[in-house]
């Protein structure tokens, strides 16, 4: 949500920002936008509504606006609609402040005011556009513009990852940061700044992550970091293991395919991330007795997250007979859960900065009870924040519909059920060993779904014209079908419900008629003849049935249009592998139907507001 970069250096500026920001396309954005300053001229600011090819195609790749010193930002609409005149950077009447805002100005109203008393006019709808203009307030009030910086961070309520150029400091490139995302890098002779690694990737591997309430000038020679009293701190970079690459499509079509098929390596590097020598890692505040003690956990997260949350419910109490409660965190931060120092709450997030759930686990924490963040960005705000983190090795995940990262999310929920288990004796060691070496075959059970996705490319295409969908199953597989309906909704535009099969007929039911697809999730054994008899009563209604079920269940032939086998594994583990054909046939659906596949209208990927 909204993205920005920034360089200085000996380069020029605006390739440099217009490749950085097509490296964080997939945060979402509606319009974008430049300023580029050159020595002795007139800092230079160019905005297009739309796609980056529009700003691009505006400054001729960039080679129209010249300098070495710039900022650049891609907008996702909050206060006011996409156009030009929204979108980012904004400026002071006489530029002596240009910025662009990546966050919320939750006090933008009464700031606006009390600027419109004191001759400031507005010319966009935007709350960036205050924040520009109370620095620009307090620099005329204040001697330098690191004073007003801070003065500004302890006026404002809201988040904001601030970029500001200054035409008194020419030389410098100022930056602040409170809940949204913001790190900073060096290369030689030359600083930069960006919402997310991928966008500076190609030229630094360390970064800086900026913490809450930071400030940091850049210039060509040197980052310097502030607290919020103009102190002088301490940073120590930290060093990006991933490759460039890994934020390229590397010939697949889009990144989510891409994406689909990196979830074979990214659940054997998460496995191998947590168990060391056959034995699973918890983080150290997870005693036995700790374990023991647990009255109940929550799972707290937005969207797929929260389907994982569904999803490690059924599997944990299962296995650990503990208590589960999964929230959605927009949901759960405005409640008062009666939480203790003997509940453990557990926040799934990929990016770290969703808003709800960041949101979340500070009321958590307030309650006093212990936080566990399941992350898959290192050093994100909710890995920080929360008590303990185990992270998700998925790797950078670009297309806005989750693969990767929710099937990453899963093997460390069941990795707790088992480690849970285990500590509360409900299963032995031999079932803990059993468990783990199955899980480690998921990657081989996951390449051999893969290479059957052909099949579901032919479904795809005959249902590509559909008005509605539903997704149904029991147990597990509701939870496998709440993820399936999510990906098929938000990339194909098609109306698509997830319901627990034993539901329909109390009320939905009367929404089936001739045509409807109906995808049934079977992988339960115990509940498989159950969720088929439900099948069979939406085809006696006129549906048309497609079963994900697992090799060796044929007795879904006679009555499904169309079958897809899925490998056996342990059922706690099923969902790992019945949601790969359920992306598929999305994102297959979603090509037939012309939709940006990877950057779906209205969507996100960061979704810092809440
Ligand atoms: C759906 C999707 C979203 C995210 C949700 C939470 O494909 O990607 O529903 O799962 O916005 O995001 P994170 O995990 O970054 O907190």
């Amino acid at each position: 949500m909204c993205g920005i970069v920034g360089y200085i250096g000996k380069k020029q500026a605006s390739p440099i920002l217009l490749g950085g920001l097509e490296r964080l396309e997939y945060r979402g954005y509606d319009s974008a936008g430049l300023a580029v300053k050159k020595d002795g001229a007139e800092t230079v600011i160019v905005k297009a509504k739309g796609r980056l090819r529009a700003l691009a195609e505006k400054t001729d790749d960039g080679a129209s606006v010249k300098g070495c010193c710039g900022i650049g930002h891609t907008r996702w609409a909050t206060h006011g609609e996409p156009s030009e005149t929204n979108a980012h950077p904004h400026c002071s009447d006489d530029k002596r402040v240009i910025a662009v805002h990546n966050g919320i100005i939750e006090n933008y109203k009464p700031l606006k005011e009390k600027l419109e008393k004191a001759g400031y006019s507005f010319y966009s709808q935007t709350d960036s556009e205050v924040a520009v203009k109370l620095l620009d307030y307090y620099l005329k009030k204040e001697e330098s513009p690191l004073c007003a910086l801070a003065r500004f961070m302890l006026r404002v309520r809201g988040s904001y990852a601030l970029a500001v150029l200054f035409s008194d400091e020419p030389d410098k490139i100022f930056v602040a940061r409170k809940d949204s995302p913001l790190l900073l890098g060096r290369g030689e002779n030359e600083s930069y700044l960006a919402s997310d690694i991928p966008a500076i990737l190609p030229y630094t591997h360390s970064v800086y992550y900026m913490e809450n309430l930071e400030m940091a000038t850049l210039s060509k020679s040197g980052i310097t970091f502030y607290n919020i009293d103009k102190e002088e701190i301490h940073k120590t970079p930290v060093k990006i293991t991933f490759s460039a690459q890994l934020a390229e499509k590397n010939g697949f079509e889009h990144f989510m395919m891409k994406e689909i098929h990196e979830q074979p390596q990214a659940v054997e590097d998460t496995l191998n991330e947590s168990i060391k020598n056959g034995v699973i890692c918890l983080p150290e505040s997870l005693s036995t007795a700790r374990i023991q003690a647990l009255k109940t956990v929550y799972i707290v997260g937005c969207g797929s997250a929260y389907h994982v949350g569904v999803c490690a419910q059924y599997v944990i109490e299962d296995l650990a007979k503990i208590s589960v409660r999964v929230e959605l965190a927009s949901e759960f931060r405005y409640r008062a859960p009666s939480l203790d120092t003997n509940a453990l709450v557990i926040v799934i997030s990929q990016s770290g900065e969703t808003a709800d759930s960041l949101g979340a686990l500070r009321l958590a924490k307030q309650a006093g009870a212990k936080t566990l963040a399941i992350v898959n960005v290192v050093g994100s705000s909710i890995a920080r924040e929360a008590d303990e983190v185990m992270y998700t090795r998925a790797g950078p995940e670009i297309a806005v519909a989750t693969t990767k990262a929710y099937s990453t999310q899963l093997i460390v929920c069941y990795l707790l059920a088992i480690a849970f288990g285990k500590a509360r004796e409900q299963i032995e060691k031999t079932d803990c060993e059993r468990l783990l070496a199955e899980l480690f075959e998921l990657p081989k059970k996951m390449h051999r779904i893969l290479e059957d996705k052909e099949r579901l490319q032919w479904f795809a295409s005959k249902y590509a014209n559909a008005n509605a969908l539903f997704v149904i199953g029991r147990g597990l597989d509701y939870a496998c079908a709440l993820e399936g309906g999510l990906k098929t909704k938000e990339i194909s535009y098609i109306h698509a419900e997830a319901y627990p099969a034993g539901e329909l007929k109390h009320g939905t039911i009367s929404l089936i008629e001739d045509g409807t697809l109906v995808v049934g999730v079977l992988t339960q054994e115990r509940l498989f003849e159950k969720t088929v008899s439900n099948m069979a009563e939406v085809k006696s209604r006129g549906a048309e049935l497609f079963a994900v079920t697992t090799y060796g269940n044929y007795e879904t032939e006679s009555l499904a249009d169309f079958t897809f086998y899925i490998p056996r594994t342990d059922e706690h583990f099923a969902v790992s592998l019945a949601v790969i054909p359920l992306q598929l046939t999305a994102y297959y659906i979603s090509v037939a139907r012309g939709v940006d596949v990877d950057k779906p209208r209205n969507l996100a990927k960061s979704v810092t507001v809440e």
